[in-house]
């Protein structure tokens, strides 16, 4: 079969390189991809939220499975835009329509959800202009910190935990006023949970679901989870606090509720579910939902999976995955993402990248660069995950940092402690 993946990080490579491996594959098409996945496919030069662009893409080179990888198209309706037009609607759309995708798309819908369905997340309240001294009382009565998340899309950037609560209620009024433009009309205030998180990602045909490896991601981008927040520094699979007792306790109280919420509602979920988890006293509390797999943890739970993967996806466009199965690899996987100096914050492009071909043992995704004049360049913040497998996580990151050390660009910077806590 013919696929198409939309996207261009780590997290697309990671997609791709598995598809890659699969027998089933005629042609592999990437939307805009990559350096790295113009090794496993076609890159075509099409931004991921192009409809029209893609449309084009997917007749001409006879497309019949697209799978989404970035959550901006399917919040902006890629799935509803091929459902609706009659020369492309016989393609699968591996991602949500606009409507599942709200699970992301908006933090208000996602916790009337969870709370519709009694699953288990922080107690909250949705504020905007016209409720904001009910706000204001509701942040008075939870204990510090405080957490105020943006209703809509904030590229990463939308929630705040502040300690204290004058600064909250600056905050909530200036979110109100705009800080996250229209993102932050309607903020989420939240009560505070403390303890180990980890990704949980299942895909789902909208009625059958599979549960993929779970893992640990590392956000921060100082050692010691310090300093600012990034898309993502760092990924261990499996999360070894994520023991069978606690994941059955998810698929119990998150994951089945959540698949069987969507159902009963009426949306149609055929896609990733990314469900961002919490351990407090060993019980599991769902912090957030994402419409797409974790990046940069694609990065390594892609390691993780034995199965033919487009068998997986076949299952989701054929609404029969419960006949299919799941394989997972026993071993550690792990990845360490190489940025450009200065990232999250400003950061410079276009440098050359060195040493790759002198990476032995791991795999190497891309995430931003390009190729120019027959060189690799850094295009962006994330640069390169540097994933590897081991016996144990401690062999598995050696490798990672071992290799990373050999990869070069002006300004290299990574993580030298990913997966200290676990
Ligand atoms: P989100 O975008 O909702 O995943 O929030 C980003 C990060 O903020 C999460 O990964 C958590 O580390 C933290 N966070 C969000 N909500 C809460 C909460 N209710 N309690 C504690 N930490 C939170
Ligand atoms: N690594 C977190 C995310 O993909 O949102």
């Amino acid at each position: 079969m013919n696929i198409l993946l939309l996207g261009s990080g780590g997290r697309e490579h990671a997609l791709a390189w598995k598809i890659a491996q699969s027998p089933q594959l005629n042609q592999l098409y990437i939307a805009p991809g990559n350096a790295g996945t113009a090794t496993v496919g076609i890159n075509l030069p099409i931004a991921a939220d192009d409809f029209q662009a893609i449309k084009k893409a997917v007749i001409e080179h006879k497309i019949d499975l697209a799978l989404v990888g970035p959550e901006d198209p399917l919040v902006k309706g890629i799935a509803d835009f091929f459902r609706k037009d009659g020369e492309i609607s016989h393609v699968c759309v591996v991602g949500p329509d606009r409507q599942g995708a709200q699970l992301e798309g908006s933090k208000n819908f996602s916790k009337q959800f969870m709370q519709r369905h009694n699953i288990p997340t922080a107690r909250y309240f949705s504020v905007t202009a016209s409720n904001i001294q009910e706000g204001i009382a509701f942040l008075k009565s939870l204990n510090a910190p405080y957490v105020l998340k943006a209703d809509g899309l904030a590229a990463g950037k939308g929630v705040l935990i502040i300690n204290d609560l004058d600064e909250a209620v600056t905050e909530l009024r200036s979110m109100l006023d705009g800080k996250f433009g229209a993102a932050s009309k309607t903020v989420v205030i939240e009560e505070f949970l403390s303890g180990v998180e980890c990704s949980v990602f299942v895909i789902t045909d909208g009625k059958n679901y599979k549960i993929l490896p779970e893992a640990k991601d590392y956000k921060r981008i100082g050692e010691g989870d310090t300093g600012l927040n990034t898309g993502g520094m760092g990924a261990v699979s499996p999360a070894s606090f994520a023991d069978a007792e606690f994941m059955r306790k998810v698929e119990e109280r998150i994951i089945r509720p959540t698949i069987d919420g969507l159902l009963s509602e009426g949306i149609v979920y055929k896609g990733f579910i990314f469900f961002g988890l919490i351990k407090v006293n060993n019980e599991p509390y769902t912090i957030e939902y994402n419409a797409r797999m974790g990046d940069p943890e694609t990065e390594a739970v892609m390691l993780r999976i034995k199965s033919d993967f487009v068998e997986l996806l076949k299952g989701v466009a054929q609404g029969n995955l419960n006949e299919k199965t799941i394989e997972f690899d026993e071993r550690s996987a792990v990845t360490v993402v190489l940025v450009s100096g200065g990232y999250p914050e400003a950061y410079e492009k276009g440098k050359t990248i060195t040493g790759l071909d002198d990476v032995e043992g791991s795999i190497v995704f891309h995430a931003g660069t390009a190729e120019k004049d027959g060189k690799i360049i850094t295009a962006g913040g994330r640069v390169i995950a540097v994933s590897s497998y081991g016996k144990t996580k401690d062999e598995a990151l050696a490798l990672s940092f071992k290799n990373a050390n050999k990869i070069c660009f002006d300004k290299k910077y990574f993580r030298s402690d990913i997966g200290f806590d676990l």
